[in-house]
């Protein structure tokens, strides 16, 4: 059987048995912040099995996509190095919602196996939690299973759970054993590759909570996960994963791309954990994670970075791994069109990332090899965590990417000792950011000693969505040298939070004003922190009228609604891979951190921009959900990301059609008030991190003004220099006159005798016709009597000046009529006054060999 066929048997069969067949859900969860991939097929049932969500179906079966790198179940170390662990696979499963229970499930999954697949019955091994008697009798009772091939285990093996918490129960395996003799049976559990699992029926009944304490769930239910690959291999006669055509292809287009045969065992490892890992990242990539600096970004760039170190064992020097994806979406693209249709922006994201490590590869290479030789000459076979934590830090070399190297030199790495400085490292820098937010807006969480009026219920409610400015009642307060800090009952202001900056404003109080100097939060509520030098000093119960300043405080509405705009523009021109990775509102402008791994082009700005401006003028309401139940938001479809924390309920931002994202901050109740949006500028912070900066309404005509100011300014700037130029040319002309002129006494000393006058004949290095004539001019004055005949080429052309001295014009001598036949020699013609005459001709060639005759020539004008 095929793959394909594999899968579709699967399908089949459960379909047969009332199961409604379901698609596998993301491999990256959006929605669910406990988890960083999807590790199982019952994630996206999750909500089912704790009883908070429901399906009008009871029984369901489907392939899911699942990646095992990070939390509870990680199986990074085994793979490649062994034929049947994977960090990406698929898992197909048939799930009970409350529906039937361990009977049917243990008896339809050994008639699969036995019946339908045919698999020989003496080489399966079922194993059961040790309290379940129940399952351990159900084996023998519904299935012809050797009784002596159940086993029973401890909750290691036979108590499954998705992650720390959720739901979870006891659990019975099925294991293949496929030593040679049949004879496996000890080996059940012991990790090899010849008994290995291949199909996990778990009998789901607690939900785990956050102290670890496990609650009984209101209904009972199966879910089943059976490893695709490993059936395959089974199905397909194959000792290796690698070796069924799920893979073979992905292996054969490998050796294409690095000229390396599938042979000797260090290739093979090679290719395998290569093979496996453009799998994990395609997947991941379509589906909407990007490489980055923490979190699942994080994994990703691990992975990525694991690959292209095995890459370099074969020779690999250039990114490569991009060019294997096409070939994975020929083999899984029917079944998972999203790695075909995202192709393009997988592979652009894979060869950045790959050609941004590659930079920094060599040279951690070298460095390693350096602290290897150190550390053996040290006498010891561990590195050092301060070793680790420089490769870490200054070459990019994630924890386990050291570890793999250390390993196949037969050396161990301190991790614990890399642990500290990297906690060491995070502590630094939160204190510079605990230093820099205590100078620019005194905004951290602190403890205040507050004395409270006997009537404050502990909440202080934020009215700033709607209201600028309120009487409110001192509720708490503490003063402190000469500052006081104020909690009231309700607060206009808002408190720096999602990116938007805490708002300005005013106390006033019996006649008296005090600057905001400050806002912070407190357990949830906001602070006002204010001097009191001018005998500002309300006491608990005083009503105090607070107001905000409008102007920035609308300033920054307008602009934390533009960058809800600007967020959902990105996804729809550059894609939905684009996530936000931090952003600023301010009165001033807006800024927005986001993913993307190439610069935006100016062509996509624009895009982006009119989008933007598009939806401002279309004038669209902007409605806002506040005090939503998570779930419901999430129903609605609001864009969240994962490393949020989202509380029970959550204010949701609509803009229309277009956006829709959880968000807490102040907005514009019309996207039309906005006024006008625009890009200034677009930079890179990070590998794969853009940044755009940008200014709406006010900050628009600001800009404009800006720009107005700065093309005066230029305008005037120009204008001088065309005045500079204008003058350095006369200059420029002057002194090509005066070295020509300079050059005239050389010209007379050679000029031939004629009668008592001279005929003087030059070539001359002039800009242009006004030049020559200014030099005709002062040879004419030169030559108290005689003719001159001066040319230049000026623009490719041929220009003559011929000039005759007052003596000789007496005499009847015309300029005119000699330089006309002297320049039809070069098929040109001209003429002029008696004194001086011009010509223009086209062949420069002729030009030298003219001069050279032309006192003869003129000679003999004059003398017939
Ligand atoms: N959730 C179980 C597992 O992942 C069975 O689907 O093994």
């Amino acid at each position: 059987m095929t793959s394909a066929e594999i899968r579709k048997s699967f399908l089949d069969f459960f379909r047969g048995k009332g199961h409604r067949i379901v698609e596998s859900a993301p491999v990256v969860p959006h929605d669910d912040p406990t988890l960083l991939f999807t590790n199982a097929g019952m994630n996206q049932f999750k909500d089912v099995f704790l009883g908070t969500g429901s399906r009008e179906y009871s029984r369901a079966a489907d392939t899911q996509k699942c990646i095992r790198v990070s939390g509870k179940h990680n199986d990074l170390e085994e793979v490649g190095r062994d034929t049947y662990h994977h960090t990406f696979f698929e898992m197909l499963g048939n799930w009970s919602f409350g529906d039937y229970s361990k009977r049917e499930a243990i008896r339809w999954a050994w008639e699969l196996l036995t019946e339908v697949w045919q698999l020989p019955k003496e080489r399966l091994h079922a194993t059961v939690f040790r309290e379940d008697d129940e399952a351990h009798a159900l084996w023998t009772e519904v299935t012809d299973i050797d009784p002596t091939h159940v086993h029973r285990f401890d909750e290691k093996d036979n108590f499954w759970e998705m992650g720390d918490t959720g739901p979870c129960g006891p659990c019975s395996e099925i294991h293949i054993d496929m030593t040679e003799n049949a004879d496996g049976g000890p080996l059940v559990n012991a990790g090899v590759a010849e008994v290995m699992e291949i199909w996990n029926l778990v009998f789901i009944q607690y939900n785990r909570d956050e102290q670890g304490t496990l609650h009984e769930l209101p209904k009972k239910h199966v879910d089943t996960g059976m490893g695709f690959e490993r059936i395959c291999a089974v199905l397909q006669g194959k000792k290796s994963n690698y070796d069924t055509d799920v893979f073979t292809p992905l292996i054969h287009r490998i050796t294409e791309v690095t000229g390396t045969p599938y042979e000797g065992e260090q290739p093979q490892v090679a290719m395998r954990v290569i093979a496996d890992h453009v799998r994990m990242l395609t997947f991941s990539i379509a589906d909407g994670a990007m490489p980055g600096p923490e979190g699942r970004g994080y994994v990703l760039r691990r992975i990525l970075r694991r690959a292209a170190r095995f890459g370099r064992t074969l020779g690999m020097r250039d990114p490569f791994l991009w060019r294997v994806v096409e070939t994975l979406g020929d083999t899984m693209g029917t079944v998972f069109p999203e790695i075909v249709e995202h192709r393009n922006v997988i592979e652009k994201v894979i060869r950045a990332e790959e050609d941004s490590f590659n930079a920094t590869l060599d040279r951690g290479l070298e460095i390693f090899e350096e602290i290897i030789a150190r550390t053996r000459k040290e006498g010891t076979s561990e590195i050092t965590g301060a070793d680790v934590f420089r490769l870490y830090d200054t070459f990019g070399f994630p924890l386990d990417l050291t570890n793999l190297l250390a390993e196949e030199r037969g050396m161990t790495i301190d991790s614990a000792g890399f642990d500290i400085l990297l906690q060491e490292q995070k502590e630094r820098s939160r204190a510079v950011a605990r230093k820099n937010a205590a100078v620019s807006g005194m905004n951290e969480q602190a403890d205040i000693p507050f004395e409270t009026h006997p009537s404050f219920d502990g909440y202080s409610v934020f009215i700033g969505y709607d209201t600028l400015a309120e009487d409110v009642r001192v509720m708490g307060r503490w003063h402190d040298h000469n500052l006081l800090y104020l909690l009231f009952d309700r607060t206009p202001f808002y408190v720096e939070s999602g990116g938007q900056t805490s708002d300005s404003g005013v106390l006033r109080w019996n006649g008296r004003e005090a600057e905001i100097k400050g806002l912070l939060k407190v357990h949830g509520n906001t602070v006002h922190v204010v001097e009191t030098h001018d005998g500002f000093l309300p006491v608990l119960g005083d009503v105090v009228h607070a107001a905000v300043i409008g102007r920035a405080r609308r300033d920054t509405m307008r602009n934390h609604t533009a960058t809800h705009l600007l967020h959902a523009a990105l996804r729809r021109v550059l894609g939905t891979h684009v996530q936000q990775a931090g952003s600023l509102v301010e009165p001033e402008r807006l800024r927005f951190d986001f993913s993307h791994f190439e610069k935006v082009s100016d062509e996509q700005l624009r895009e982006i921009e009119s989008l933007v401006n598009e939806k401002i003028l279309e004038g669209i309401p902007v409605q806002q959900h506040r005090d939503v139940p998570f779930e419901d938001a999430r129903t609605m479809g609001a864009l969240m990301f994962f490393g949020d924390k989202y509380g029970d309920s959550v204010n949701v931002l609509q803009i229309g059609d277009f956006s829709m994202e959880f968000c807490g901050g102040t907005h514009v109740r019309n996207t039309a008030e906005i006024g006008l949006f625009r890009i200034i500028s677009e930079s890179s912070i990070a590998s794969g991190t853009r940044r755009l900066d940008a200014v709406t309404g006010r900050g628009v005509l600001r800009f404009i003004h800006q720009l107005q100011t700065q093309l005066q300014q230029e305008k005037h700037r120009q204008e001088e220099l065309h005045e500079t130029i204008r003058q350095l040319e006369k200059e420029l002309a002057k002194a090509t006159v005066q070295q020509g002129a300079g050059a005239l006494d050389d010209i007379l000393a050679k000029a031939a005798p004629w009668n008592d006058s001279r005929i003087a004949v030059a070539r001359m290095d002039v800009a242009d016709g006004e030049q020559l004539k200014s030099l005709g001019d002062a040879l004419r004055e030169k030559l108290s009597s005689g003719i001159g005949l001066l040319a230049s080429v000026i623009e490719g052309k041929v220009l003559l000046v011929c000039v005759v001295s007052d003596d000789l014009v007496k005499k009847g001598i015309k300029a005119g009529s000699l330089v006309g036949p002297l320049a039809r020699r070069l098929g040109g013609g001209g003429g002029g006054r008696p004194h001086m005459a011009t010509a223009g001709a086209k062949d420069t060639e002729g030009l030298d060999a003219l001069l050279a005759d032309a006192p003869s020539i003129i000679r003999e004008i004059v003398e017939r």
